[in-house]
């Protein structure tokens, strides 16, 4: 069978979704759960966009084994110098250098004509590649462009030394059969293509994503740019766990492979969605939490007979297994610890440490811990390595005709320790009003949900938040058997990345 590379950018165009950003210690989490899912390639950010995405593909590039680690530049020197810097030392670095190729770009935003393009583009994948062997050219919004254009495009920097040719539909407007249409074409009419891998990037506006992505792969594409539960700019990019998949249950139709371990799937689908905040929808296929629950009785009586009556998979070969109890009120350190590292974390002895205090209290409280709460608790303590202000203690007292009050105590960014009270419409409110009197930035309120990590009426409880300042979201997360609690975590952990985006935008 042939064989498709898997391209995630999970790190950088999913990243870019509203309010998903993700600390240093939670990208290197994704990064190495994506290796261990078996991702060729991991777009790790972008690095002259701030120094903290720098840091972050630096950082990956050094720790990370496994995959390649790609950064991505425009196609100007000082994106590609600062790109390479960021992935020099990875075990196989690439950079992924991008322009646009469509009219509509080239007028309304870029105003350069086509040569201007071509030249810069053929000058900028020869500086990335006096620098490294693997180059990924991307022309921009391509699905949009004139197709004797692209391949024009494609033929100078493949001579330029471009190993990897990456077609992205950009706005998501294509259908699967022009974009096949336009894969196939390249093949066709690009003189040098054997020389390079044909690569699609598909984005979700149309729900086409997945779709199209295949459609490239019929026609030939050999590589696919995609991300974890689909996540990305807008309405996001093709999801990994779905062309994946679609390979794996249709073999019979496309003969072809992928590197990809599919019990990893579940795992990292859960890692993405617990760190980035953004959850996903029951009806999500491979990876929503109905994709394999039968309501129709008709269905459940065919599924009890013979599985194959109405399921295309095995929930097993996703890795989605029923949770079991894993630990308990007795267990050690030593337990705990090879426990998280079977889950995928590589977690400091100072972060084990923390996590363990977290576990035995809630040991204390529930009694059946299984996988689940181990992974709440350690997204829970990874939050906390990107603080600028820390949660230290909060009370509140409510109740039928009571004026909800809340008293709430911080450490500051400077050490100090300080504590206010408020009164609210309700012991949510009165939090995050005493909060908003200690931590004065300007921000609204866009969304709150609860919902519990496990059943029972013990569980622990999840809070996820959504919070608007100067037209930017910012998503934020706690987690504890305490709502209360919980919630006054989300809203420390929401306006904690606001404050690291502020410094972040004042430090140039
Ligand atoms: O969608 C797009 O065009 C991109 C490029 C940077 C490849 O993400
Ligand atoms: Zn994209």
């Amino acid at each position: 069978m042939d064989r498709v590379y898997v391209f995630d950018t999970t790190l950088r165009d999913g990243e870019q979704s509203p309010g998903a950003t993700l600390n240093m210690e939670e990208k290197i989490e994704v990064a190495r759960q994506l290796t261990r899912l078996g991702v060729d390639i991991i777009e790790a950010g972008f690095p002259i966009s701030s120094l903290g995405d720098f840091e972050a593909v630096n950082r990956i590039a050094r720790e990370v084994r496994g995959s390649c680690i790609c950064g991505l530049a425009r196609a100007a020197a000082a994106d590609i110098d600062r790109a390479w810097e960021a992935v020099r030392d990875a075990e196989t670095p690439r950079i992924h250098v991008f322009l646009s190729s469509s009219d509509i770009h080239l007028l309304h935003q870029l105003r350069k004509s086509r040569e201007q393009i071509l030249e810069e583009a053929v000058a900028m994948v020869k500086r990335a590649k006096s620098y490294l062997s693997d180059v990924e050219f991307s022309p921009m919004d391509a699905s949009r462009s004139e197709p004797s254009y692209v391949y024009q495009i494609l033929e100078a920097v493949i001579d330029a030394g471009a190993t990897t040719l990456n077609i992205p539909d950009t706005v998501g407007y294509s259908t699967p059969e022009e974009y096949g249409r336009l894969i196939r074409g390249i093949f066709e009419n690009v003189p040098n293509i054997h020389k390079a891998i044909v690569s699609t990037h598909c984005h979700n506006d149309l729900g086409l994503a997945t779709a199209n992505t295949l459609a490239g792969l019929v026609n030939g594409a050999r590589q696919v740019e995609c991300t974890i539960n689909g996540i990305g700019e807008r309405a996001g990019n093709a999801a990994l766990e779905e062309f994946v998949m679609a390979l794996h249950t249709r073999r019979d139709v496309y003969n072809l492979t992928t590197n990809i371990r599919t019990t990893e799937i579940v795992k990292t689908s859960r890692l993405v969605s617990e760190l980035t905040g953004i959850q996903i929808q029951p009806n999500k296929a491979i990876v929503g939490g109905n994709a394999f629950s039968h309501e129709s009785g008709i269905h459940q009586d065919g599924v009890l007979k013979e599985r194959s009556t109405y399921e295309i998979m095995d929930a097993r070969t996703i890795g989605l297994i029923p949770n079991t109890l894993v630990m308990g009120k007795h267990s050690g350190r030593h337990a705990f610890k090879r426990r998280l590292s079977e889950l995928g974390f590589t977690l400091s002895d100072e972060d084990v440490s923390r996590a363990f205090m977290r576990f035995k209290e809630l040991a204390d409280k529930k009694k059946q811990i299984d996988d689940r709460d181990l992974e709440a608790i350690v997204a829970d303590e990874l939050r906390i390595h990107a603080e600028t202000y820390h949660l230290d203690h909060v009370q509140v007292s409510c109740g039928e005709r009571s004026m909800p009050t809340a008293t709430v105590r911080l450490i500051m960014p400077d050490g100090r320790v300080v504590a206010d009270a408020a009164i609210g419409t309700g012991p949510v409110d009165a939090i995050y009003k005493a909060i908003n009197r200690l931590i004065e930035i300007p921000n609204q309120l866009t969304e709150f949900s609860v919902k519990s990590v496990t059943e029972g009426i013990d569980a622990i409880g999840e809070v996820t938040i959504k919070i608007e300042s100067d037209g930017r979201t910012f998503i934020g997360r706690g987690a504890s058997t305490d709502i209360i609690v919980a919630s006054a975590k989300a809203y420390i952990n929401a306006l904690n990345k606001l404050a690291n985006l502020r410094t972040a935008t004042v430090g140039g």
